[in-house]
């Protein structure tokens, strides 16, 4: 029987960085993954694959919409559907064999197979082929992530009604999709096929979209998608999605009860959020503690009610991010080494990857009103940027919240032109504790769009040179 410091079971963001920081600090280590391929839901039908999709459906757009803007004249473009979808796959492909490379380099033994808590200290790995074997863990952590929430009485078959992995591999673009939820996944996917030619159809149970994030940017946000063509309807429920002949027929109400219509559809996406994925992992046989959403409940440890397993990533609270569930990684494999692991979760960056971006750290405005604190607002408009008017991308603003008596940044907002990379310099600056003044008084070059975000530092203090 195979003896290891460390036994990862699910070999996503979460459990491969974590394997690899624990090999780094000399823990023998390996991981088990029941995919045929490591890097989880965000490598294999998450994050990768949508990426690449958005970028490629945004190449479409541009060539067909912008180009002639640009005095470019290059002929109709035309899609070429199976193409855009191996240009996909080969970056999933790239990336996925990257982790493998990594694992092996790292002297991490990897077994493929589901893995099954089998009592203390043993995972047990069943492979596809029925065979199985046991190896024995000082430590596990459990790393499976999280599987796609369904809708009460609605089947998802991934060719009509599909989830996010159906969404990434249609074979055609659908003339009408109807999109459930108008959250992270319905925007991004409803981005790419309203590029690619469908009309798209956003139904939301909320009276806004992206809820979670400030509602201010959800509002210009949501202005800026329907311009863009997406159709939303708001305060609508779902009450039933039926197969028709080649597509299907949506039940939609106001969520506050009223007349039902029907929508035709030719594709249904359902994107009303994820859940903690725990199924046949035989939690049971050793007695650990879920919370009232399915999560596995963990101290700010990572650790089980039972000695000796933790978990990390989509399966316990927080944010189901990639990047929070790296950091847990990395925090339990040093913890487990005997170091000082740690995650700040106040300073978890959050970017929904459509055209214009929207990207936030720390806290929103709502979240500030509801916990009584004082602050001060900043606001900068990209139409006064001078990269984003020169690249006629002026869509958005930047927001920065600072507190009322320090002057300490306590949240920002992005929507615009590469938002998800502007976050990243004022997530920094939190780390270090900065003030707007501090970011406010760092030189920012010109001409960028990092000076959209230093105008609104600016801002707080009512002092923005270009507006
Ligand atoms: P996962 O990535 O879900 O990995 C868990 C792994 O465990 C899987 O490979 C699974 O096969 C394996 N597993 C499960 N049970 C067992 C078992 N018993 N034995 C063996 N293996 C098992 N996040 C971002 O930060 N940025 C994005 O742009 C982004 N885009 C996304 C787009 C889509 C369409 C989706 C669906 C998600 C996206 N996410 C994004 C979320 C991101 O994918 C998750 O937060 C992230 O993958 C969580 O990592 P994880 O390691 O916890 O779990
Ligand atoms: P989500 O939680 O972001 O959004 C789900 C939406 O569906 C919400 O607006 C909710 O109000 C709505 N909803 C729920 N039930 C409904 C119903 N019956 N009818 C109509 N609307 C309903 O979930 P989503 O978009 O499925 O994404 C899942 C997770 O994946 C997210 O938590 C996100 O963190 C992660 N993700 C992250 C990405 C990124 O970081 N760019 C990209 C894609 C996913």
């Amino acid at each position: 029987m195979s003896s290891y410091d460390l036994v990862v079971i699910g070999t996503g963001p979460g459990g491969y960085v974590c394997a690899l920081r624990a090999a780094q600090l000399g823990l023998k280590t390996a991981v088990v993954e029941k995919r045929p391929t490591h890097g989880g839901t965000c490598l294999n039908v998450g994050c990768i694959p949508s990426k690449a999709l958005l970028h490629a459906s945004e190449a479409f757009e541009e060539a067909t919409k912008h180009f002639p803007v640009l005095g470019i004249t290059v002929g109709e473009p035309k899609l070429d559907l199976a193409k855009m979808m191996s240009f996909k796959q080969e970056g999933v492909d790239g990336n996925t064999k990257g982790v493998a490379f990594l694992l092996k380099k790292n002297g991490i033994d990897t077994f493929q197979g589901t893995g099954r808590l089998a009592g203390a200290g043993r995972v047990e790995v069943t492979s596809e082929d029925g065979g199985n074997q046991i190896l024995e863990a000082k430590n596990v952590v459990i790393a499976t992530g999280s599987d796609v929430a369904n809708l009460p009485g609605v089947t998802i078959d991934e060719e009509v009604v599909v989830s996010s992995t159906g969404a990434l591999d249609l074979t055609k673009v659908p003339g009408k999709l109807v999109v459930i939820g108008a959250g992270v996944i319905g925007l991004e996917l409803g981005s790419v096929w309203r590029r690619l030619g469908a009309e798209v159809i956003v139904v939301e149970y909320l009276d806004r979209i992206l809820p979670g994030m400030d509602g201010e940017v959800g509002k210009q946000f949501q202005r800026i998608l329907s311009k863009q063509g997406i159709q939303f309807r708001l305060s609508q429920k779902v009450t039933g999605v039926e197969r028709t002949g080649s597509g299907a027929k949506v039940t939609v109400e106001p969520a506050a009860g009223g007349a039902a219509e029907v929508l035709e559809a030719d594709v249904v996406l359902v994107a009303i959020g994820r859940v903690p994925y725990t199924a046949g992992l035989g939690l049971e046989t050793v007695g650990i503690q879920l919370d009232n959403k399915g999560r596995i409940l963990t101290d700010d440890r990572y650790a089980t009610n039972v000695t000796g397993i933790y978990a990390i990533g989509d399966v316990i609270a927080g944010p189901m991010l990639a990047h929070k569930a790296e950091d847990e990684g990395v925090a339990v494999a040093e913890i487990l080494a005997g170091k000082a692991g740690h995650v700040n979760y106040g300073v978890i960056p959050n970017v929904v990857y459509t055209t214009p971006e929207v990207a936030s750290v720390g806290k929103s405005e709502e979240e500030l009103k509801k916990d009584g604190i004082a602050y001060n607002t900043g606001k900068f408009p990209f139409t006064a940027n001078g990269r984003a008017k020169v690249n006629h991308t002026t869509d958005g603003f930047v927001k920065v919240l600072a507190d009322a008596a320090t002057d300490r940044v306590l949240g920002v907002h992005i929507v615009g032109p590469d938002a998800g990379n502007l976050i990243m310099e004022v997530a920094v600056a939190m780390e270090f504790g900065a003030s707007s003044e501090d970011i406010a008084r760092t030189c920012h070059a010109h001409p960028t769009l990092t000076e959209a975000v230093k105008e609104a530092a600016l801002a707080v203090e009512k002092r923005a040179l270009h507006m």
